[in-house]
């Protein structure tokens, strides 16, 4: 997940620099048991409410197998397919790091995941977040170049001193956007398909705001890292999100 405040004191450091192992092996049974159940949960939950592309690649990755999915087994499936593959991380990556990671198409996994006490609050995205919530988007073509590009447009954006434009756009689109797929209002973003409270609050409450997805109204649409949103941007479809960020430019970014 992104890291809300920017820290760009250190422009020479490498997004290499912030790799770790994953240290698959040093999980326990009980962390791979958290694992299962959190995912049998959050599959229940989501059911038909996500947009479909990861419906299928939640299948396509095998995300089903039991446990803990080991990065290296995954990027086995992933790579070939989109060229994008994943790393471990110790949590929250700066800005600049994390957007030079995706622009090479490296997807940043917390090296850890939460304990059974805390199943549904996060101090730090963990790697159910990062692996089930963001990982079946990016086997998907279209949505993959799409994210590469926000990596682009993301380190333009840092370097002229406006993450902040970037990180909404990022946050009302992949962490919490909606999306229309056939009339029917779905999750689109990781922070929602991975969390069992807010997937629901955000398509069933009666008094959150939903109002249409923009480019320039993700831009101006402050949001909430703390706690549910007080608002959602809903997109018309999911290709019509892909569509309009691969239009953006880094210049036009710092015009809205
Ligand atoms: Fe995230």
């Amino acid at each position: 997940m992104l890291q809300e405040r920017v820290s760009n004191d250190q422009p020479t450091r490498r997004w290499q620099d912030f790799v770790v192992p994953q240290r698959w092996e040093s999980f326990t049974e009980e962390d791979h048991s958290v694992w299962d159940l959190l995912f049998a949960r959050q599959v229940d939950v989501l059911g038909t409410r996500v947009v479909s592309p990861f419906i299928e690649g939640i299948d396509l990755l095998r995300l089903s197998h039991p446990g803990i999915p080991e990065v290296a087994e995954l990027n086995a499936i992933l790579e070939p397919r989109t060229g994008w593959r994943t790393v471990a991380v110790p949590g929250l990556v700066p800005d600049d790091i994390f957007f030079a990671m995706l622009v090479e198409r490296v997807f940043p996994i917390g090296n850890f995941i939460r304990k059974r006490e805390q199943l549904d609050y996060l101090e730090a995205p963990d790697c159910f977040h990062d692996l089930f919530g963001h990982i079946p988007m990016l086997a998907h073509e279209r949505f993959a170049a799409m994210v590469q590009h926000v990596g682009r447009i993301g380190l333009a954006a840092v370097e002229s001193g406006e993450a902040w434009r970037v990180a909404r756009l990022y946050w009302h689109s992949v962490e919490f956007g909606l999306a229309k797929e056939e009339e029917a209002l779905k999750i689109l973003g990781a922070g929602l398909a991975s969390s069992f409270g807010e997937s629901l609050f955000s398509l069933e409450n009666k008094t959150v705001e939903r109002l249409p997805f923009s480019v320039e109204a993700a831009v101006n649409t402050p949001y909430r890292p703390d706690a549910f949103q007080p608002r959602y941007l809903v997109s018309e479809s999911f290709d019509k999100t892909i569509a309009d960020i691969l239009a953006l430019t880094p210049e036009q970014l710092l015009t809205l």
